[in-house]
């Protein structure tokens, strides 16, 4: 854990102070917004690109809260310099409230962590689903957005997040084999809703943004044609060697090197995103306990 921060013990107090504070205030209001981060290709920078989104948010007034929803290895962690005490399965398992998952990051952002218990969601009956989703209703009171950084591949279980979230924003590179299975998994989000999905393009490590553009098009020509599926592109971050540094500094490179050209990548792509949402009438249903509830009765898709 890096000198200064505060124990997971400390901040349990802080934020249920925050929690019960803020519950009075916006109890009523789903204003809540899940965006999902997906890749059909592992290590293409969903981890990187979901930390610094928050902070990237969370520096233009945004409340957020990230789940780390990898169910093999935790990547928020290693990122963020910290190691979290309990994760979602403490919550699943009734063992620690919400308050006492939550773990505070640099500016203001909340982590929760998931891990195992994003599977152990899946498994409950519907009442103790119901349950559990009652209580993680509090993020709404935290949170303006529920970022989710998920796990790498076609798995069942993290497509279940693209389904269940109000946007989707999925991550390639310019590999031609990132790019096949960033269509992959297009196609299964198109199959499984009837093409009723908001995905936002990103391109990661690109040599240049006019590079970074040409594999969006690619990508949103073959979506259109032959998925009916309009794809938005919300743009590239640059290859940038400030991005491995900061990540053997365990900290997020938004905050290491906030003028590096990642970070100003990052920023351009939060204020895209952010600005999408203003144009979207929000769909019925938004909020974190239609969120949960959409993943709890996807989780499993796709066999
Ligand atoms: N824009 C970038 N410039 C340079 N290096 C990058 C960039 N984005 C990511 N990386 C590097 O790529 C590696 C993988 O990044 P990251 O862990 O975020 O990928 P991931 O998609 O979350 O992986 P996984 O599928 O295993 O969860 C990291 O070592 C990171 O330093
Ligand atoms: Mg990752």
């Amino acid at each position: 854990m890096r000198e200064g921060t505060p124990t997971v013990h400390d901040q349990a107090g802080e934020l249920r102070r925050i929690v019960q504070t803020r519950r009075k205030i916006i109890k009523g209001l789903s204003g809540l917004r899940s965006i999902a981060v997906l890749s059909g290709k592992g290590g293409v920078g969903k981890s990187n690109i979901a930390v610094n989104l928050a902070m990237a948010f969370a520096s233009s007034g945004k409340r957020v809260v990230l789940l780390d929803a990898d169910l093999g290895m935790a990547n928020v962690d290693l990122l963020c310099g910290i190691s979290p005490k309990y994760t979602l399965a403490h919550l699943v398992k009734g063992q620690r409230t919400v308050e006492d998952v939550l773990v505070s990051l640099e500016n203001g952002v909340l982590l929760l962590p998931g891990g195992p218990g994003v599977q152990e969601l899946a498994e409950l009956d519907d009442d103790a689903q119901s349950l559990l989703i009652d209580k993680l209703s509090v993020l709404e009171g935290v949170a303006d957005i529920l970022l989710i950084d998920t796990g790498a591949g076609i798995h069942k279980n993290t497509l279940s997040f693209g389904v269940a979230a109000d946007m989707t924003v999925l991550i390639t590179t310019p590999e031609p084999t990132s790019i096949r299975d960033a269509y992959g998994v297009l196609k299964t989000l198109a199959i499984n809703t009837g093409s009723k999905i908001d995905v936002t393009l990103v391109v990661n490590m690109a040599a240049s943004h006019s590079e970074g553009r040409e594999v969006a098009e690619r990508i949103q020509m073959a979506a259109n044609q032959f998925l009916s599926l309009s794809v938005p592109f919300g743009g590239t971050v640059l290859l940038d060697e400030s991005v491995g540094k900061a990540v053997r500094m365990r900290t997020p490179f938004f905050l290491a090197s906030p003028s590096c050209q990642a970070s100003m990548d990052i920023a351009e792509i939060a204020a895209n995103l952010a600005s999408m949402d203003d144009e979207t009438e929000p769909p019925t249903g938004r909020g974190v306990k239609s969120f949960f509830f959409r993943l709890a009765r996807n989780l499993g898709l796709g066999g």
